[in-house]
């Protein structure tokens, strides 16, 4: 671990050539639209609006900002601000967390692989926190940080909160594909998977060069981001990347794999990416609600008839993440996988 020296604040002006991607794989910012942006939705209007609002963000985007939502702003920035206390650590000090994966908490950095030159890693600019979380008990946080002191509690807070946000938003998707409300929190079983992945970005000489995070869909049913107010996170729009401009005090929700195989395509899973920037550090949290891995993942029956094919094929949860880890799947588009 720690190629990052800039993780201490020291920011080299130029770039090692670790982390320059293949000139196919960067991200060329300048064809980037700015003014575009996600569907931002006010979590306290009308139930029935917010429904159909999010009904077309989920279809038309895969992407939403909610407003609103209920969780305070001062918890927010806590949580931020302790990821970054924590990143920000000597590496001796992170290393109590990195690369074991007996723990639930770890401490890594992501590669991409270069296919014309298979053997060469390339790193991405981010460190990466990642560990589970639970809306309803605090047995988690034993394996989280204990410096910056705060990170425990602000996490258990912060987790109480989001399984709160989680669940209306699971609610208003059931609802949303014509169903009872309780429809997608009986599908995720009974020990739902819990995962939370703190991101953090420091300042790239050379944006152009790098990538925060690689393009990709997530895999699990719905995440949940909180990040700062940097711009970062790209996606794709009509096959156009289009920036998200995080408003104040927002979340970004996205939905995943799995609620694109349940809502039989319906909702869609839609590839995104993190950009990094030339000045400004950026910290997120992206928190992931998915199935029990015994958990029957496909087609909603109630969605599926002669007119409506089932677009995708039953599987176990854990056959997806089998897949999904030994590289099989990796990477590939659900619809790609299970047709
Ligand atoms: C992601 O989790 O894919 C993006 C998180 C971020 O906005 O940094
Ligand atoms: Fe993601």
């Amino acid at each position: 671990m720690s190629t990052f020296r800039w993780a201490n604040g020291a920011n080299p002006l130029s770039i090692d050539p670790q982390f320059i991607l293949p000139e196919d794989k960067r991200p060329f910012l300048f064809e980037v639209a700015p003014m575009d942006s996600i569907p931002v939705i006010d979590m306290a209007m009308n139930e029935g609006i917010l429904i159909e609002k999010i009904v077309k963000a989920s279809e038309e985007y895969g992407f939403f900002q909610i407003i609103n939502h209920g969780v305070s702003e001062e918890l927010c920035r806590g949580m931020l601000d302790a990821i970054a206390a924590f990143i920000q650590l000597p590496p001796e000090e992170k290393a109590l967390f990195t690369g074991n994966e007996t723990k639930d908490g770890r401490v890594f950095s992501y590669f991409l692989k270069d296919e014309n030159a298979p053997s060469k890693k390339i790193s991405l600019w981010s460190e990466i926190f990642s560990h589970f979380w639970h809306p309803y008990t605090d047995n988690f946080i034993r394996v989280l940080p204990i410096n910056p002191l705060e990170y425990r509690e602000v996490s258990g807070k912060f987790a109480k909160e989001i399984g709160v946000v989680m669940d209306r938003l699971l609610l208003i998707l059931s609802r949303g594909l014509g169903l009872k409300e309780d429809f997608l929190h009986t599908r995720l079983g009974k020990n739902p998977t819990y995962r939370a992945q703190a991101n953090y970005y420091p300042p790239c000489p050379d944006p152009e060069m790098t990538l925060g995070l690689a393009v990709h869909t997530d895999i699990l049913l719905l995440t949940l981001v909180l990040s700062s107010k940097v711009q970062g996170l790209q996606v794709i729009k009509d096959e156009k990347w289009l920036s998200v401009e995080t408003l104040p005090n927002a979340f970004v929700i996205n939905i995943g794999d799995q609620l694109q195989v349940i809502s039989n395509g319906k909702y869609k899973s839609v590839h995104h990416r993190t950009v990094t920037n030339k000045f400004q550090t950026r910290v997120s949290i992206a928190m992931f609600y998915g199935p029990d891995e015994d958990a029957i993942v496909g087609p909603a029956e109630e969605l599926v008839d002669d007119d409506h094919p089932p677009l995708y094929r039953n599987y176990r949860f854990a056959e997806f993440m089998e897949e999904f880890y030994q590289q099989k799947g990796l990477r590939r588009r659900v619809k790609e996988h299970f047709e």
